[in-house]
């Protein structure tokens, strides 16, 4: 079916730090001015972003891999440690393209949570910290959210012609925020969410 094909490779991450630290594959980084909506306050984000901005994620997509349904696409995502407003740091979060299409993240390091929901309205919140590693079945979106003072650090893999659909949670957001209250990681309705 394909035509482009891939020969064998292997790639390095560092168990702690996610990263790639031979430089074969070059990670991509987002900031709080990439995400001031995703945020429920969005004055204090607009705040951060006028003091100089703050780096929230790294991740490695590689590119080099054919997007075909034979493929695995793979690499890390390394979530920094922090808030906006009340709310941890976290990724964008997407519904896969093709929606039925599943994914697994593998703690390497840090604490956090991944936060999961279905167009229909389910909603699934799991603990993710090292050595465990979290299944996203097909139709759950999916972010993770750095919960602890370290860097949150995941390997992923997923079908390679999946697709990423960053639009929907952008447009309506997540039903769920998860933020600190009395000090612990809590998850309340999200007031904003546009059904
Ligand atoms: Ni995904």
């Amino acid at each position: 079916m394909s035509e482009k094909k891939i020969a064998p490779f292997s790639l390095d991450f560092n168990l702690i730090t996610g990263m790639c630290d031979s430089g074969k594959a070059k990670p991509t980084r987002r900031f709080v001015s990439n995400m001031v909506k995703q945020f429920n306050d969005t004055a204090a984000a607009e705040e951060i972003v006028k003091n100089g901005d703050q780096p929230i994620y790294d991740f490695y997509e590689l590119d080099q891999i054919p997007e075909t349904g034979g493929d695995l696409k793979f690499g890390t995502s390394i979530v920094f440690p922090g808030k906006v407003g009340d709310e941890y740091f976290m990724t964008k979060g997407h519904f896969h393209t093709l929606l039925d299409t599943g994914e697994v993240y593998f703690c390497l390091s840090g604490q956090g949570a991944m936060l999961m929901e279905t167009p229909e309205g389910e909603v699934s919140l799991i603990e993710m910290k090292p050595g465990e590693a979290v299944y996203v079945p097909p139709r759950w979106a999916h972010r993770s959210i750095n919960t602890g003072k370290e860097k949150l650090v995941t390997f992923f893999v997923f079908r390679a012609d999946a697709g990423h659909d960053y639009g929907t949670i952008e447009q309506k957001g997540y039903r769920k925020l998860v933020v600190e209250r009395d000090g612990k990681p809590t998850m309340i309705d999200n007031p904003r969410w546009d059904a």
